[in-house]
This record gives C-alpha cells, sequence and structure tokens, in this order.
C-alpha cells in the first residue's frame, strides 16, 4: 500500500508547528531504549523535530518537549520508564515542557492504562505503528491543548521518506523490515511491532547511495529477523519491484557491496533457522560484509529450543556454525542467550555452557528470562525462581568473560584494519575506532584519521577494549 499521501499530510502538520515555535529556541530531549531499531525510529523523531523548529539538549530539565521512546523486550525497561515518568513530572511542573512517550511498551495496553491513571501530566502517547503521526499528534497536543493517545493494533504499514538527523556521520543502520512472524514463545516484539514487513529493495539501495554519497563509511541493516528479508512478500505474492536484482537478503547484500564509498557492511539480527546457503556465500564474497555475524543461540538445549519456538535444535546451531566457519575466511561469531526459561532444569543449561564452550563467541548477549504479559512463555507453568537464574546467569557470565579474555590474547601483536569513529570519550588525546570484529580500538592519532579504515597494530589487551599503535 503506497503511503506517500500520508507522509506528505504530516509533512504540513510539520510546517505548522514550525510556525509556532519560529524565534522561540524551542528544545528538546530525547531519551530513547531498547534495541537498534528502536534508536533509527528515534533518529526519525528527531529528524521530525528539528524540522519544526526544536534543537537537541541532552538536559531534561531544561528541554521545552521531552520525548520518551520505549522499549518493553525485558522487565527492568518498565522500571526504567516508571522511574523516568517521576523525573518528568517535576519538568512539567516547573516548565510546563510537553511530554511524549512513544514506542514498543505504548502498545502494551496495561502500561498505558498505567500511565494515564497514574501519570495524568503525559501529553502525548504514541506507539510502533503511529510514528509517521508524531507531528500531527503534538500539533494537536500543542494548539488544542488535548491529550493525544495514538495507538494502532494493526500489522503495520512501510513509510518511507520521513525526515532523519542521524547520530553519527560515519556509521548509519538502515532498518530494511518491520515486524516478526516467528513468535518466540518468551518475547513480545511480534505483539508490539506486528507482522513481517520488508522495504522495497530500491528504496534500500537508494538510502544507502544516498548515505554512501554523504560521507557515511559504514551501514547496519537493521530487522528483528534479516535474513528472511523480502519471504513474505514472496510467500504471499505482495508485489516488490527487483531493483538491482534484489530478491532476497543474499542479493541485497551483493547490491549494497557495490555501492562506491560504503567500506563495511553489518546486520543484525538473523535467524539460525534462515541462514540459507545462499547468504553464507555472499557474506563470503563481499568484501564490505564484515565477518562479525550475530547468530542468536538463546539456548543450547534442543528441548529449551522447542519450547521456545525458534526451530532448530543444538546440532542444527553447531553444524551451521561449523558450515559458516568453513565458508567464511576469518569469521567471528557474537550471540544471545537467555538463562532461566520456565523448565529450563540445570543439565539443559550445561547444554547453552556446552555450545558456548564449543563455538567461543567473540561476544556474547546474556539475558535473564523476563516473563512478558501476553506470551506463551508468562503462561508456562514452571517458572525458575530469581536465586537460580542469577546463579545460572553469573556461570554463564564468568566463562564468557574467561573466553574474552583468551580471546582478546589473540589480537596482540596483529595488526587491525580500523574504522576511526572519533576521540575517546574516556580519554580525549586518543582516538577511538572498531575492528571488523567490532572490538573498540583506542590509540593516539592526529583527527584526520577520523572517518577513515586505518592499519594498527594492536598492542595489549583490556577486558573491554584493544590498545593499537598507529604506525
Ligand atoms: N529478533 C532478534 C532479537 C530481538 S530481542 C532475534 O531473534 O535475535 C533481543 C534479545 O533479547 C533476544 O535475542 C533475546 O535474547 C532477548 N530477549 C527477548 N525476550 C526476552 C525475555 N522475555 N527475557 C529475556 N530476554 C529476552
Ligand atoms: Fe523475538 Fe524471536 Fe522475533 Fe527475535 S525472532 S524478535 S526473539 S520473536
Ligand atoms: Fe525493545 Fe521494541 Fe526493540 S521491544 S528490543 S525496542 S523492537
Amino acid at each position: 500500500m503506497d503511503t506517500t499521501n500520508k507522509v506528505k499530510e504530516q509533512e504540513k502538520f510539520i510546517e505548522k508547528i514550525q510556525e509556532i515555535n519560529q524565534n522561540k529556541q524551542l528544545k528538546y530531549n530525547i531519551l530513547t531504549m531498547g534495541c537498534q531499531l528502536n534508536e533509527n525510529d528515534s533518529e526519525k523523531l528527531c529528524g521530525m523535530l528539528e524540522k519544526m523548529g526544536y534543537t537537541k539538549t541532552e538536559n531534561p530539565k531544561e528541554a521545552d518537549l521531552c520525548l520518551f521512546n520505549t522499549c518493553c523486550v525485558r522487565e527492568n525497561a518498565e522500571d526504567k520508564l516508571f522511574g523516568k515518568l517521576g523525573e518528568l513530572k517535576r519538568v512539567k511542573e516547573q516548565r510546563g515542557a510537553i511530554i511524549a512517550i512513544g514506542g514498543c511498551m505504548m502498545q502494551e495496553k496495561h502500561i498505558t492504562d498505567k500511565i494515564k491513571e497514574s501519570y495524568p501530566f503525559v501529553d502525548v502517547i504514541f506507539g510502533t505503528h503511529t510514528l509517521y503521526r508524531f507531528p500531527e499528534d503534538l500539533y494537536k497536543a500543542l494548539v488544542e491543548k488535548k491529550k493525544q493517545e495514538d495507538i494502532l493494533d494493526i500489522d503495520g504499514e512501510i513509510f518511507e521518506n520521513l525526515p532523519i538527523k542521524r547520530d553519527s556521520n560515519i556509521k548509519a543502520s538502515v532498518t530494511i523490515m518491520n515486524g516478526c512472524n516467528n513468535f518466540c514463545t518468551y518475547c513480545i516484539v511480534p505483539y508490539v511491532r506486528g507482522r513481517e514487513r520488508s522495504r522495497e529493495p530500491r528504496a534500500i539501495i537508494e538510502e544507502v547511495k544516498e548515505l554512501a554519497s554523504g560521507g557515511y563509511k559504514e551501514i547496519t541493516l537493521l530487522g528483528q529477523n534479516v535474513n528472511s528479508y523480502l519471504r513474505v512478500e514472496k510467500e504471499k505474492n505482495i508485489e516488490f519491484e527487483q531493483y538491482e536484482g534484489v530478491n532476497s537478503f543474499a542479493t541485497l547484500l551483493r547490491a549494497i557491496n557495490k555501492i562506491n564509498g560504503i567500506e563495511r557492511i553489518r546486520f543484525v539480527s538473523p535467524h539460525p533457522k534462515d541462514f540459507t546457503d545462499d547468504v553464507i556465500e555472499a557474506i563470503a564474497d563481499c568484501d564490505k560484509v564484515c565477518k562479525l555475524i550475530h547468530l542468536p543461540l538463546q539456548s543450547g538445549n534442543t528441548k529449551v529450543l522447542k519450547e521456545m519456538n525458534r526451530r532448530y535444535t543444538k546440532e542444527q546451531y553447531l553444524n551451521l556454525v561449523e558450515k559458516m566457519k568453513n565458508k567464511i575466511p576469518n569469521l567471528t561469531l557474537s550471540t544471545d542467550i537467555i538463562v532461566g526459561f520456565p523448565g529450563e532444569t540445570d543439565e539443559e543449561f550445561e547444554d547453552t555452557l556446552d555450545v558456548v564452550n564449543k563455538v567461543k563467541f567473540e561476544q556474547v548477549y546474556m539475558f535473564i528470562y523476563s516473563r512478558r504479559v501476553g506470551t506463551p512463555g508468562d503462561k508456562m507453568k514452571e517458572q525458575i525462581p530469581e536465586e537460580i537464574k542469577h546463579k545460572r546467569f553469573d556461570k554463564l557470565k564468568a566463562l564468557v568473560e574467561s573466553q574474552i579474555e583468551e580471546n582478546n590474547q589473540k589480537y596482540v601483536g596483529t595488526i587491525q584494519k580500523v574504522l576511526v569513529e572519533g576521540k575517546s570519550k574516556n580519554n580525549e588525546n586518543m582516538l577511538t575506532g572498531r575492528t571488523d570484529s567490532n572490538k573498540v580500538v583506542i590509540f593516539e592519532g592526529d583527527t584526520s584519521l577520523i572517518n577513515k579504515i586505518i592499519d594498527l597494530k594492536i598492542i595489549s589487551e583490556h577486558m573491554w577494549y584493544l590498545k593499537g599503535k598507529y604506525e
């Protein structure tokens, strides 16, 4: 469905607010929780706000508009929202700032009910399917002084050409698909982000070309299940234009690899069950595709994986890793793991440790299972006591940290290609960048090296970064 007119309509609201805001030097503050998809959404919200005449401030106390883009993938996100709302109440009282909350958590009725009941000072609430309509919602709140609640529970649509203000001028995120159809039993995302839909190849390629001409060196393709890009469209015979030969994730990687100026391509997250040979071959063939692949494991035990509805077994995961290691030179892997899924026994948890031992990941993102209202996992009987979950988490963490330390040693003495991102936050005199495998490297060098890929000799390793020397 063509949504061009809907986006055009919103441009009018942007202009109207811009007129109202003229010469007022208004400021906005934005807080983003959650994944890179949410961060990319926030960049779009920032794009809209800057067109309306707001400028960004990191200090909510001096903001005329406070925006919160929420996540609900785990419980601690909720604590953070309600803590933050207490703080924003004071900003509202002192400055009369507009308070707007959007994102995934707003798709949960029990949350919006609680906001309306306990935090009545919130002016605008909007969800994941109505982000494009934020200008209209804000206009109504500003001019009509009425509270706006704009949430739709639909499959969702794709909106192109929204304004965007990117966080970096070196690395950019490009969302290639929205939603998720996998329904892993622990996960809330399919309920709050709707069904899987892919952007048109032309829209993605044109966006990346524009980024390349804007001087961007690295792009990250985003989606909840990137390696099923265009699958739903093909299954349901939804028409799309095969632009530059793109009709799958593998062909998308190949097309982007040809774009001059772009030097690094990353993507998150692929699903192991959809890791077909054409994708593996494309990664191996495309020189710009980074050889660090994020391959979410979640659990190393076949029974738990089945309960999680992940649709692969321990052996299938390990075989896939083996195949990838054989076909992709210099491959490194990162992963996501959940401990304490309902019913997980100590022995089953040992399988997760076993896979970690075998694969030797470059990085592991570890999570304690968190019950999410509305998911099948929440209704499962054998919830694991917090104490056991924490014990397992600590055990996994100790193993992962010892592996990272061992792995870091291997870098010392090697020459690594590093994309220089800027000055180090902790030390003004040092520069910081990342290797192909996404390791942070800090080193002494001239600022003229920023936004270049250079060879660095690694001279020492520290848990979360490496030290390099530029010669
Ligand atoms: N689509 C991506 C990731 C989405 S959420 C994928 O399939 O890999 C990011 C990570 O959060 C997941 O990989 C999972 O490890 C974790 N996660 C999701 N739901 C969770 C829950 N209820 N409790 C704990 N961790 C969870
Ligand atoms: Fe959640 Fe699974 Fe979809 Fe990832 S693939 S977003 S974990 S349901
Ligand atoms: Fe969170 Fe939504 Fe991303 S729930 S992890 S922000 S898709």
